[in-house]
């Protein structure tokens, strides 16, 4: 006999908990994969890839620890990040829609990996940073919120 519709979407939606990783974001190694599949997308990305590869070139392990620190330091308290990322921003050739890209990439890569209080916590962090990034670079009106129109 054949399952109806709404018994499909209950069957999709046991599978889902299971395939979904339930686990938070605890070590260093976890941040290390996190940042590591966040810009295995945005090398890709036919919109952020150009504008990373022609800043960073062939110098991306030395980019990929510098962010391994930096979100060592938001989400574990490490310390290991000293820098000040927004002047390297401001000189960017960027607009709202990067930043959305950039947003709409970083949430759904913590969501396929991770859940729990850290991983709210990695998200709502992207989210201030980048809204305070677009906001100081003039790229977002008053009013206007990033992910939205
Ligand atoms: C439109 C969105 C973004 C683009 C296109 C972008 C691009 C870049 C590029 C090209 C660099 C290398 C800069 C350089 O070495 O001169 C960089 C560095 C960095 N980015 Fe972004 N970024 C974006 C958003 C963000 C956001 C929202 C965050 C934080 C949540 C962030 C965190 C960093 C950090 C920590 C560095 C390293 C800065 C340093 O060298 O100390 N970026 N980004």
């Amino acid at each position: 006999m054949r399952s109806s519709g709404s018994e499909l979407y209950k069957k999709t939606e046991e599978r889902r908990s299971v395939v979904r990783c339930e686990m938070d974001i605890a070590t260093s190694a976890d941040v290390a994969m996190l940042v590591d599949r966040f810009y295995g997308k945005v090398r890709v990305d036919a919109l952020l890839g150009p504008i990373f590869n022609n800043v960073v070139q062939d110098d991306w392990p030395a980019h990929m620890a510098t962010l391994y620190s930096f979100w060592e330091t938001m989400l574990l308290g490490t310390g290991t990040y000293r820098g000040a990322p927004f002047p390297k921003h401001a000189v960017l050739p960027v607009e709202k829609a990067h930043f959305d890209r950039w947003l709409e990439l970083f949430l759904a890569t913590v969501d396929e990996n991770f859940s729990g209080p850290k991983a709210d916590e990695a998200k709502g962090r992207a989210l201030s940073i980048a809204d305070t990034f677009a906001r100081r670079m003039g790229l977002l009106p008053p009013h206007t919120v990033l992910l939205q129109p």
